[in-house]
């Protein structure tokens, strides 16, 4: 592993497959009551630059569960907000904790607090990306087809942070993307030829019909993400049709799951109906956090330590 994950990209294909595996294990020990404390002694710094319920709670409890401690940081509270740099808010937490967990507005800050880090930094979303996110996803399509590889994955609505993630994974999960928004909210065509040259399949179909037809996994998010409030009313005209309903998940296959991120907005990006239905795959997906990140914990503090180990011999 790579010492940080700000992005799927960080990731290798055996990267992806040891999380899944470490993930599965612990999920299953869970279950059984059963909690290795393997990161005994250890701090995740988690800094919040917007809200969260998933993301927090998933890591906190996830830290607790392994015996570890997490710090709930909200960047208001923080010396940040009177101007503190972010580099030297990096140099100094390195200091006390041996993980951090950023949320922020803009992607280049959590690359400027992983520049000047000395611990494992991880992205619990930005602008940019939602890695945490679309390996939970990742996670629980396996657990409901046994695979990724083959299967169809139907985008519908905002070209955004998760959507940016599902794409650039595409050519690690074997999955065809098929991408369905409004023109003006398009993923950037960067992420686009970033996710074919990883060797995604990745289709930009005209309508949200054309992008579910015989899907196996249709996804959605929010219309309107955090930081983009100002601009709701032009949203919500603009995604007219892009509602996840009944009718456009029957043109999936009869196996298809739903899945959303959350926090939804039931009635706008997708129907009561459906978040609450029989494909609706988005409560055991929130839970699927908490595993894999975990797992991503672990494994990437087990990578840390071995560098440490190895610097210490040198
Ligand atoms: N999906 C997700 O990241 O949820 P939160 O915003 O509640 O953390
Ligand atoms: N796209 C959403 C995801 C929330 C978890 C946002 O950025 O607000």
């Amino acid at each position: 592993m790579k010492q940080n994950l700000l992005s799927v990209l960080d990731l290798s294909v055996v990267d992806l497959e040891r999380l899944m595996a470490d993930a599965a294990r612990l999920k299953t020990e869970r279950a059984e009551g059963c909690c290795p404390p393997l990161l005994a002694g250890r701090s995740l710094g988690m800094i919040f630059e917007k809200p969260s319920t998933r993301t927090r709670v998933s890591f906190e409890v996830g830290m607790f569960e392994l015996g570890g401690h997490a710090l709930h940081l909200n960047q208001g509270d923080m010396q940040l907000r009177r101007g503190e740099a972010i580099a030297d808010t990096a140099r100094v937490l390195s200091r006390y904790v041996s993980a951090v967990m950023i949320r922020a507005y803009s992607h280049a800050t959590i690359e400027e607090f992983a520049a000047h880090s000395t611990v494992p930094v991880i992205n619990g979303l930005s602008d940019l990306e939602h890695p945490c996110q679309i390996l939970a996803d990742i996670f629980t399509i396996r657990e409901r087809f046994g695979r990724t590889d083959g299967l169809v994955a139907a985008w519908i609505g905002d070209g955004n942070n998760v959507c940016n993630s599902l794409v650039l994974s595409a050519g690690m999960t074997g999955m065809e993307v098929r991408i369905a928004t409004p023109t003006a909210y398009a993923p950037d065509p960067a992420i686009i030829e970033r996710g074919r040259a990883e060797g995604g399949q990745i289709v930009c179909a005209r309508t949200p019909e054309e992008a579910v037809e015989e899907a196996d996994v249709i996804f959605t998010d929010t219309w309107v993400s955090m930081g983009s409030e100002g601009e709701e009313q032009a949203r919500r005209e603009a995604f007219v049709g892009y509602c996840i309903d009944d009718r456009l998940v029957a043109r999936a296959t009869d196996r298809a799951i739903v899945m959303h991120c959350l926090p939804a907005h039931r009635g706008e990006e997708i129907t009561d109906a459906v978040l609450d239905g029989p494909r609706s795959a988005v409560w055991d997906e929130a839970e699927n956090r908490l595993h894999v990140q975990k797992a991503v914990l672990m494994n990437l503090l087990a990578t840390f330590d071995e560098r440490t180990f190895q610097q210490m011999l040198e």
